[in-house]
């Protein structure tokens, strides 16, 4: 974060606790999630241990963030409860707000440990969701992208978050074991030469970290509206 102020979180104790506190948190699916959902919960869209052990790796090996962006937050819950563990001073969220758990959010980030800078209700590809986001060019320290799950409406969405990140910074992508189009875009990350996998949480839907490397080649209008070519 380059000696910016730094928030106070909670202790990352144990990967364990972690765990355990998301599942305190609530799902948004007790069936399909495999713990309750609670009322006044954080209706998370995540496996407990999968997304316990990301947590804890982000709180205790990566540096704090002081610009965050998280695509595709549905309630909200994932966007609070990581930055109670790991610190981001500052926020951006990009959803379209037509989830069925979205109207959480309202109530959700009230708590959030973090100054929540910019939230854009509005779909992630279009050119005026790019243009409110271009003051934070180059300064994304973390993005968590979480929004469109096609193979092409997700590399755009890698495209925008590539144009706004700093180099050094970290890339999330959720999904990138359960989702056949995400796996694919995971593994066209694997061949790209500006991102790194530093990370790969693969137990039930897969979370991958990866890290923008020295020379980012800035992605062209053709890359932005097709969502295709070199990522
Ligand atoms: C899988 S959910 C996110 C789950 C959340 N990150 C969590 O872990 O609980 C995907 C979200 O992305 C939103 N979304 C899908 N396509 C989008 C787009 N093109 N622009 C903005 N948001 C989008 C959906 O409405 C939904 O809220």
């Amino acid at each position: 974060m380059r000696g910016k102020s730094m928030r106070k979180t909670k202790p990352a104790g144990s990967r364990d606790s972690i765990i355990q506190a998301v599942e305190e948190a609530g799902s948004s699916d007790a069936i399909f999630f495999g713990y309750p959902l609670r009322e006044n919960g954080l209706f998370l869209q995540q496996d407990p241990e999968e997304f316990g052990s990301f947590v804890h790796y982000m709180a205790t090996k990566i540096k704090p963030a002081e610009y965050s962006m998280d695509i595709g937050i549905a309630s909200g819950g994932q966007t609070k409860f990581l930055r109670d563990y790991y610190s981001t001073d500052k926020t951006i969220v990009v959803d379209v707000g037509t989830h069925p758990v979205f109207p959480h959010w309202a109530r959700i980030k009230k708590d959030l440990n973090s100054d929540l800078v910019e939230e854009i209700i509005s779909d992630s590809h279009s050119p005026e969701v790019r243009q409110r986001l271009l003051k934070y060019e180059n300064k994304i320290d973390f993005a968590f992208v979480d929004g469109d799950h096609t193979y092409h409406g997700l590399r755009k969405d890698i495209f925008l978050t590539k144009e706004l990140m700093r180099v050094g910074g970290y890339m999330v992508l959720h999904d990138t074991l359960g989702v056949w189009d995400c796996k694919r875009v995971f593994d066209d990350l694997i061949q790209a030469k500006d991102f790194i996998l530093v990370r790969n949480f693969a137990i039930r839907f897969g979370i991958s970290i990866w890290q923008l490397q020295r020379k980012k080649r800035i992605p062209t209008a053709f890359n932005r509206a097709t969502g295709r070519g070199k990522l």
